[in-house]
């Protein structure tokens, strides 16, 4: 019995040194500038970037055939445009314009963001009105500014071409229709992910793989607050935001309907100038920035982030170095580092 409580109040006693020790010790790294540095992470588990690994190869016969049809000028009205004239795989999947053009030089309303990762986005779409790749591979063939035509007119030309007519008659068993089409294309799209960036290696512990200039910028992009959006393994695309969270960025001009965002989609006053938070992998290659194009540059669009989504004036350090780092997510494709 004595035992039992002799062991009882040393228990007792170790518990009441633990609490006080912890209520006594520097705990509260939130009010420690120096403390609260988070140290360069090559273990990525806890990281709010996460790698993207490489996918299987090689091509399924069904992303085959979704190849084909991305290049495919028959989409469009007049045979003139594929997805590929506004999504150059070359050119890291975008058409480097502001606005894309689309059939008979018509201009459409936005900025075209890149084809490759888009599979890691949660919604497609600046406004994430289509849910999935499949559902967005739709939107560009009827798209009246974009390739303006018709699943009628498409399946009509495609079954004129024997080599799809037996291509799809393998793959799907009721032939060409449109949601053939828009599977083998989405499936084409999942293979369009571009791992093994230098950031990806570092993550994975290779702590060389980024300079001093581009670890500090990293590190800038965590502390800053920036990671609190573009996050996961897409560094973005799995949330939607305002744009213009600490400040109007569209005050002044005359009101635009791409520039509304998801109040386009849901028509709720909350989400008016919300839009999915772009990943930004591979950014380095794809500007104009924003769904406007209105940033030129990197280094334009990161002080713009700082001013609007941060409420801070970025130094011209933390620019650059958080520019330097976003250098370093560009991925390989097929083997090469993209261009
Ligand atoms: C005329 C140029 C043009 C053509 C042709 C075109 N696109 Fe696009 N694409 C765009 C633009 C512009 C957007 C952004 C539209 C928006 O968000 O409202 C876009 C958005 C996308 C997205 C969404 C990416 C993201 O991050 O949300 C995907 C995926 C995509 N296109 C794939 C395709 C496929 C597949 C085709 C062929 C069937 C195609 N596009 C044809 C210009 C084009
Ligand atoms: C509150 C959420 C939020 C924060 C914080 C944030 N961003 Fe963004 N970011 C967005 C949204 C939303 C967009 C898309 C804006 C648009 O075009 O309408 C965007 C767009 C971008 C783009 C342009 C991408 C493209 O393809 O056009 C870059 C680059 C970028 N952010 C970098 C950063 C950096 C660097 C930081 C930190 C300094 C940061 N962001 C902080 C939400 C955020």
């Amino acid at each position: 019995m004595k035992a039992v409580r002799i062991l009882a109040s040393l228990l007792l006693a170790v518990l009441l040194l633990l609490v006080f020790g912890w209520a006594l010790s520097p705990h509260d790294v939130a009010e420690a500038p120096e403390a609260a540095l988070p140290a360069i992470p090559v273990k990525w588990e806890h990281q709010a970037l996460r790698p993207l690994l490489a996918a299987a190869a090689p091509l399924s016969a069904k992303a085959e055939l979704g190849q084909r049809l991305f290049f495919e000028p028959r989409l469009s009205r007049d045979d003139t445009l594929s997805c590929s004239t506004c999504h150059d795989l070359s050119h890291g999947g975008i058409d480097r314009k502001p606005v894309s053009i689309g059939v008979g030089g018509q201009l459409g309303p936005i900025n075209a963001p890149t084809v490759f990762n888009a599979s890691l986005n949660f919604v497609q779409f600046w406004d994430g009105r289509a849910a999935t790749l499949e559902e967005q591979a739709a939107g560009p063939v009827h798209n009246p500014l974009e390739m303006d035509s018709s699943w009628p007119q498409v399946i009509a030309k495609l079954l004129q071409d024997d080599s799809y007519r037996s291509a799809f008659a393998r793959l799907y068993p009721a032939g060409i229709s449109s949601e053939a089409i828009t599977d083998a294309i989405a499936a084409f799209e999942r293979t369009l992910t571009t791992p093994n960036s230098r950031f990806d290696r570092f993550l994975l512990g290779d702590g060389n793989a980024l300079n001093d200039q581009e670890q500090h910028g990293y590190r800038r992009f965590l502390e800053l607050g920036c990671a609190s959006c573009h996050q996961g393994v897409g560094i973005g695309g799995n949330m939607y935001q305002r744009f213009g969270v600490m400040a109007d960025y569209f005050r002044g001009r005359p009101e635009n309907t791409a520039d509304l965002g998801r109040f386009n989609v849901t028509g709720k006053a909350e989400d008016r100038h919300v839009f999915k938070v772009p990943g930004l992998r591979n950014v380095a290659l794809t500007a104009p920035y924003f769904h406007d194009a209105s940033a030129k540059t990197l280094e334009e669009a990161v002080m713009v982030m700082g001013r609007y989504q941060l409420g801070r004036q970025l130094s011209n350090d933390d620019v650059h170095a958080i520019v330097a780092f976003l250098g370093t997510l560009t991925g390989e494709w097929q083997g090469k580092v993209l261009e």
